[in-house]
């Protein structure tokens, strides 16, 4: 009444005007009250019905397909591997470590033909990329054939039968020299569903690089995987997408064009590693985030992660604790010898690292600065994301201790991995407590954990078990215990 009455000592030209609202509030109540008690049904406002139906286009087709709600395995993906037909010799040793035949789907996709294809059965089927000469490249730095590498996903799906189509839930996009961990691939993928539009994958760890390309770009080398639905849609736009981005550098970046035209969104997983960084990889592996490791890339730009060995042959040398606990490669865990006063942090089955003096666990997770950048620069500001620098205290040169044996030992029931130091000088240090370097062995005792990832999140712990020999440190990894902190006693 007061409302009224206000509206109607104002200006009287609203008079009618708030009639009306009276009249149309009235009537809305009243529909909806016949809305809410079903009287009538076909009286609903028409917005609804647009609305409700709009909703049903939206949702993703559901086949009928056998198998439908089984979880996400191998079989269930398609990998695109983007190769040149002039580094393919050198290249697929890369392949080769990662890829099984038996139990993977993938396609190589070249240039042109190659003539040494002898070694052939164990690398997927090698594709001839579609004449792309019509598009248009005007980037003066890059290379045309990123227009041809971007079209890898569509052109998979055109190749792809009826019945792969039924089967194919994810195309997942590698470079030549990727490696993936495809038990922790799949073990991302479980995460999200298949029959929505999903565009997975991870930064770059240069800043500069992303501010360059885009922060909401999946980097190529270290892999990114599409859904099908989402492969899809981005066949159907394309070929018209590539038109409108011709100064584009590479192929990830027209692809990330494309979905920003499609509004689909980067879904940052952290296990996908493209590695934009020079010299020593070692700071970066010792120190993992809590996810899983799912790819590495640039294998040819780093030094090999294993000293005194080659590349390929150093990345095979992972694959062996990969078989046995796939889930925890490469999983820190960090404890402390109290007795001796050491801090122990293990990279599981690649690295432990042992420090005289205590350092913080927030202090251990930060990756050691044993890397350079992009630029070939110690610019720890060139990230996005902490680094640790490395001590120049003599005392707190870590010891280093390299994989060198991994197997199950069935009468412990768990994993038993060797790790044998890695003989660098160390400066002399006056501190009052037992010389790491007598150590020449660390046994490190783990459970295989395959649920690992079904959990929150959460980094293992270890416990230095204490014996009298000198020259060996025991160490068992596992799941925390009720109450247990990693904390400096
Ligand atoms: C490097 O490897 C070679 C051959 O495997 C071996 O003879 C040599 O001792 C190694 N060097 C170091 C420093 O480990
Ligand atoms: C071995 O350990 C696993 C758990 O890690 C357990 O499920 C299994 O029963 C154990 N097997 C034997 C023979 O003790
Ligand atoms: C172990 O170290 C202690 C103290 O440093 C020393 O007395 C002992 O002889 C060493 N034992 C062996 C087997 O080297």
């Amino acid at each position: 009444m007061k409302r009224n009455q206000k509206d109607s000592s104002g200006v009287s030209m609203i008079r009618p005007g708030g009639k009306l609202m009276i009249w149309l509030i009235l009537f809305i109540s009243i529909t909806y009250i016949i809305y809410t008690l079903k009287i009538v049904s076909t009286s609903r406002p028409c917005q609804y019905l647009t609305f409700s139906e709009t909703i049903l286009q939206q949702r993703p087709q559901k086949k009928a397909v056998a198998g439908e709600h089984e979880a996400t395995d191998l079989n269930h993906v398609v990998f695109g591997i983007a190769a040149s037909s002039k580094l393919w010799k050198k290249r697929k040793e890369y392949i080769k470590i990662w890829y099984k035949p038996k139990k993977m789907r993938g396609y190589v996709w070249l240039d042109k033909e190659v003539t040494d294809a002898g070694d052939q059965e164990n690398l997927p089927p090698i594709r001839i990329s579609g004449d792309t000469s019509s598009f248009p490249y005007a980037n003066k730095k890059g290379s045309r054939s990123a227009i041809r590498l971007s079209r890898i996903i569509s052109e998979t799906l055109k190749h792809l039968d009826s019945d792969s189509r039924k089967s194919v839930r994810w195309f997942v996009m590698g470079d030549d020299d990727t490696v993936f961990v495809t038990d922790n691939l799949i073990r991302v993928l479980r995460k999200y569903d298949h029959g929505q539009m999903y565009y997975i994958g991870s930064l770059s760890e240069s800043h500069l690089q992303n501010i360059f390309f885009s922060y909401g770009m999946a980097y190529g080398g270290g892999g990114f995987a599409i859904s099908y639905p989402l492969a899809v849609a981005l066949s159907k736009i394309q070929d018209r997408c590539i038109q409108r981005y011709p100064a584009l550098y590479g192929s990830d970046d027209r692809i990330q064009a494309c979905m920003a035209e499609l509004g689909v969104p980067l879904t940052k997983e952290q296990g996908f590693h493209q590695y934009d960084v020079h010299g020593n990889l070692f700071g970066l592996l010792a120190a993992h985030p809590v996810t899983p490791f799912v790819s590495m890339h640039h294998l040819d730009v780093v030094e090999p992660i294993f000293p005194n060995m080659t590349r390929v042959r150093s990345i095979k040398k992972l694959t062996t604790p990969m078989k046995l606990d796939s889930a925890g490669v490469l999983q820190q865990s960090i404890c402390y010898d109290k007795y001796k006063s050491w801090t122990v942090s293990v990279s599981w089955g690649y690295a432990v690292q042992v420090f005289r003096g205590s350092f913080s666990p927030r202090e251990m997770e930060m990756p050691s600065r044993t890397f350079l950048n992009w630029y070939k620069k110690a610019d720890y500001t060139a990230y996005a994301f902490n680094t640790r620098p490395v001590s120049r205290n003599p005392c707190q040169k870590p010891f280093v201790f390299y994989m060198s044996g991994a197997k199950f030992d069935k009468q412990l029931n768990t994993t038993v991995s060797e790790y044998t130091r890695h003989r660098v000088p160390h400066p002399a240090c006056r501190w009052e407590m037992t010389n790491p370097g007598e150590i020449n062995t660390i046994v490190v005792y783990k459970k295989p954990d395959p649920h690992l990832w079904d959990r929150s999140p959460r980094r293992n712990c270890c416990r230095v078990l204490q014996t009298k020999r000198n020259n060996t440190l025991w160490i068992n990894v596992g799941v925390c215990r009720a109450g247990e902190v990693t904390e400096v006693k």
